[in-house]
């Protein structure tokens, strides 16, 4: 692919030698140069709008009006002192899901499996086990009241695995549109449960091409296990992302990654259908969000800002000439300092550990004295204790 990109052609024209004969009459513009100084910005123009499909839009970006927040106490270098659970017998393990009955971690991993990892003080004692592979590419999931695993798989859909190991197909379309990417889940007390399609446009391995774009094709929707209606929440979402229901059962909230925020989105009371904002102006790329337990959301933030990442937000263009980098050169990384950004109830952020080398932590919880991170991309979790090695005072 990176050999020969039609880029370099396009520096072809210019360097075209156009040795006039000192003999010759008249200006001298010999047919080749005339041609290709016809066609030099043709070539140019082809090779911008090869990129035609993406039908490129302003992201609201304006809505952000604050400078990116800042929590309270940091931890900027969290890979220190952090360890490596499941080394190598994880693949991606995007989402993690405790039951604290057992011990045991649930998380989902890019080659299919559901794995079930039993965790223990000691690293090296954890125990790594396949639990069920249901094909797909498990990204979320969340644990059942029933000893049910509810997990949303980027190709299939909304998925239940029975305590047995039994996989069935709960939705895979809403309002006649299928999902491409389902990317977060969790189940209210009632049973009731709530998730996102990032996009029905884009599937896992494409989205960057959503990123590029900056259209929202994402919707957060509820999933009634009695009636199995699946029921549209919220439309037009920029890159639908993490959900939790609220502790009081009062609201859930979902992110927005491309817009760097999470919304409420109210399921009883007085507000009940309403929609507002939870939390903005993000320092990072919101990806899955989890509750402690304990008056804490856990929202793990995949990127960092980087300036390439700010910018690109802002610009359209940018983000084309990133997608014709992309096509014709290679991937484009503007993610670092990846992590986990812990805000109260109220949205009012109190901790953030990161890591410059940190890239795509996709998910973040509380189990004891650590905090363990899923990631899309690494082949492990990574956790840190917290008490040897927390977040301090920023000033
Ligand atoms: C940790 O692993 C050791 C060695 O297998 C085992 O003896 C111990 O019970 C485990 N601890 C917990 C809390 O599971």
């Amino acid at each position: 692919m990176a050999t020969d990109p039609p880029m370099a052609t396009k520096s072809r024209p210019a360097s075209s030698p156009s040795s006039p004969k000192p003999t010759s009459r008249k200006t001298p513009w010999p047919f080749f140069t005339v041609l290709l100084t016809v066609l030099s910005p043709v070539l140019v123009a082809t090779l911008v709008f090869q990129l035609d499909s993406l039908e490129q839009a302003n992201l609201p970006i304006h809505e952000l009006t604050r400078p990116p927040l800042k929590a309270l106490k940091k931890n900027d270098h969290m890979l220190q002192g952090s360890e490596l659970v499941g080394f190598k017998q994880l693949i991606g393990p995007e989402d993690i899901a405790y039951d604290s009955n057992s011990g045991v971690i649930y998380t989902s991993c890019a080659d299919g499996w559901v794995k079930r990892v039993t965790i223990n003080d000691s690293v090296a004692d954890t125990i790594v086990e396949g639990w069920v592979n249901a094909g797909g590419r498990p990204l979320v999931l969340a644990l059942g009241h029933d000893n049910e695993v509810i997990v949303g798989d980027a190709y299939k859909g909304l998925l239940k695995i029975s305590g047995e190991g039994k996989v069935e197909l709960l939705a895979d379309e809403a309002e006649g549109v299928k999902f491409k990417l389902t990317d977060a889940v969790d189940i209210a007390e009632g049973g009731t449960i709530y998730f996102t399609d990032a996009s029905y446009k884009y599937n896992v391995l494409e989205f960057f091409w959503d990123f590029l774009e900056g259209k929202p094709y994402g919707r957060a929707m509820s999933y009634d296990p009695v009636t199995k209606e699946t029921r549209v929440l919220a439309h037009d979402l920029y890159f639908a992302n993490g959900v939790a229901v609220s502790p009081d059962q009062q609201y859930v909230v979902f992110c927005e990654t491309l817009m760097r925020r999470c919304r409420k989105y109210y399921i009883q009371g007085k507000k009940k259908g309403s929609l507002e904002t939870f939390i903005d102006n993000l320092p990072g790329l919101p990806d899955n969000i989890h509750h402690d337990g304990h008056g804490h959301y856990y929202i793990a933030l995949s990127s960092g800002i980087t300036v390439a990442l700010d910018l690109a937000l802002k610009h359209p263009f940018l983000r084309k000439l990133m997608g014709i980098y992309t096509k014709y050169i290679g991937e484009i990384n503007v993610v670092k300092n990846s992590g986990v950004f812990i805000v109260d109830l109220e949205g009012k952020p109190t901790e953030h550990y990161y890591d410059p080398s940190l890239a795509l932590i996709s998910s973040g919880i509380k189990i004891g004295n650590h905090i363990y991170c899923g990631s899309v991309v690494s082949p492990y979790i990574v956790r840190l204790d917290v008490t040897k090695h927390p977040a301090r005072a920023t000033v």
